[in-house]
């Protein structure tokens, strides 16, 4: 087992070896840096975000985008990125870049087969651009990191929706800077309802909620502190951009959309009183069946979707949402409600894995940081738009192996593919964990483990990414791009 605190601080001690270090200063000028970082690693966080009494606010569900219009095949929405300063910690202004303003951009509520076109507008002072994370797009909507808005242009961007029902996710991802503009906002909720789902029953409209987990540094007057070797000090939690809110809830069941932005945080969440939660979707959708989880852990990007019935509950009751490092959320039970919502048994199959000639490894995919350089590495190197590093046929089939070395600090990573949702066959051998047996686009891997995954590839052609989602990772070079080749 990890040592928590030893895993957190070492993710604080590579970045800041990383990004704060030598990559901005001349080789000489960096050891210092590591130095400090390797003291840092036995101390406690130093920062102290400001942080109010948990419970005190109400969390948000965000507002739904309606399309600005709507033709036979396609459905038109605006968005605005833009700069605001909104209400996060009770009674102050936080400034934050984000979608219409907002630091939990709105939601995009689509359907499975509906083609969907954006137009984003940047009224930032710098270039952005917007990747849809699960979505299989074409290339030149993909938010490839150096194809970007520049500050008062529009561009259009075109979703086909044309895969299974899902909670996908949108967000910045402009080269270098990915990591500090979805700290600061630069994220929203993308979700296809699959054709499928209505017949499900599953809990629908206000009973459907999509919340967004993630950690913050607030520094005295309430401003957002970004560094990158600060993630141990991000120490606020945030649910759909509030501190450790609370949420009132009638006695009945309830979808959840969990979904991690956080920069460096993998939860592992829990509720209180013996509660379970039903996994019914995992980054790509609905499983063949439901899951019981005494407790669901996601990394930067991954999402679960779980049920939580509270029909047994009492007006009164108060049901609070745990990560290991303190409470996230409280349900307050409010109000009584009718419920012919129910979890079936069976959800949604999932395609046939195509049979594989050998079975045996087509890829062998390594996670890596480099303390002396102070690099983070895909296969030894860092990321170059320049250098296509895998090349792959268009509908093929392939197994990866993604390994992560960083044993000796013990430090985590994921990984995450562009364009494809794939399938964990098996981590160090043994079956994929619970919840894990569906379609996924994010997979932790813990220091020193390997995960196998199936990958089928479809019909888009070009340039797509694969990089470790924990954003400062892939600043620094955890990332790679794969070109898919008829
Ligand atoms: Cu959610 Cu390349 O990212
Ligand atoms: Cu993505
Ligand atoms: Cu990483």
């Amino acid at each position: 087992m990890l040592n928590r605190r030893r895993l957190l601080t070492a993710g604080g001690l590579t970045l800041g070896g990383l990004v704060g270090g030598t990559l901005l200063l001349p080789r000489q000028e960096a050891a210092p840096a590591m130095a400090e970082g390797h003291r840092r690693m036995h101390m406690t966080p130093s920062g102290t975000s400001r942080s109010p009494a948990p419970f005190r606010v109400r969390m948000p569900v965000p507002r739904v985008l309606s399309p600005v219009s709507s033709h036979r095949d396609v459905d038109v929405y605006h968005q605005d990125i833009r700069a605001s300063r909104v209400e996060m910690l009770p009674g102050v202004r936080t400034e934050v870049l984000g979608y219409g303003g907002a630091f939990v951009g709105p939601t995009l509520r689509v359907r499975q087969g509906r083609r969907v076109v954006v137009r984003y507008r940047n009224g930032l002072d710098r270039a952005v651009n917007t990747h849809l994370h699960g979505g299989h797009v074409a290339a030149d909507s993909d938010g490839y990191p150096m194809d970007l808005i520049e500050p008062g242009r529009t561009r259009y961007y075109e979703y086909p929706n044309g895969q299974p029902g899902a909670t996908l996710w949108y967000h910045d991802h402009t080269h270098h800077m990915e990591a500090e503009h979805v700290y600061r906002g630069m994220h929203g909720f993308y979700l296809i309802e699959g054709g499928d789902e209505k017949r499900l029953r599953l809990p629908a409209r206000d009973y459907d909620v999509p919340i967004m987990l993630t950690d913050a540094h607030f520094a005295a007057d309430g401003s957002l502190v970004y560094a990158p070797e600060d993630t141990p000090n991000r120490t606020t939690l945030l649910a759909n951009g509030r501190p450790q809110p609370y949420f009132p809830v009638s006695a009945r069941r309830y979808r959840f959309r969990l979904l991690n932005v956080s920069n460096f945080r993998t939860f592992h969440l829990s509720l209180d009183h013996d509660m379970t939660m039903v996994q019914i979707a995992s980054d790509g959708g609905l499983l063949p069946a439901p899951v019981r989880r005494e407790s669901v852990v996601l990394s930067p990007g991954e999402r679960a979707e779980v049920v939580v019935d509270f029909g047994p509950c009492k007006l009164g009751d108060r049901v609070v949402l745990n990560d290991v490092s303190g409470p996230v959320l409280r349900f307050d039970v409010v109000a009584k409600a009718a419920d012919d919502s129910r979890v079936p048994d069976v959800l949604r199959p999932l395609p046939p894995l195509p049979a594989l000639g050998s079975g045996k490894t087509d890829r062998e995919i390594t996670l890596k940081v480099d303390m002396v350089r102070g690099a983070a590495y895909i296969n030894d190197r860092v990321f170059d738009p320049n250098r296509v590093d895998i090349r792959v046929r268009r509908r093929s089939t392939e197994i990866w192996r993604i390994t992560n070395l960083d044993t000796d600090i013990a430090l985590d990573h994921n990984l995450h593919l562009h364009l494809v949702q794939f399938r964990i066959l098996d981590r160090d051998g043994a079956p994929p964990l619970p919840g894990e047996s569906g379609l996924k686009d994010t997979v932790l891997v813990p220091a020193g483990a390997s995960v196998r995954i199936q990958v089928t590839f479809g019909d888009f052609l070009g340039r797509y990414l694969y990089h470790c989602h924990m954003l400062e990772h892939s600043v620094g070079g955890m990332m790679a791009q794969m070109e898919i080749v008829p």
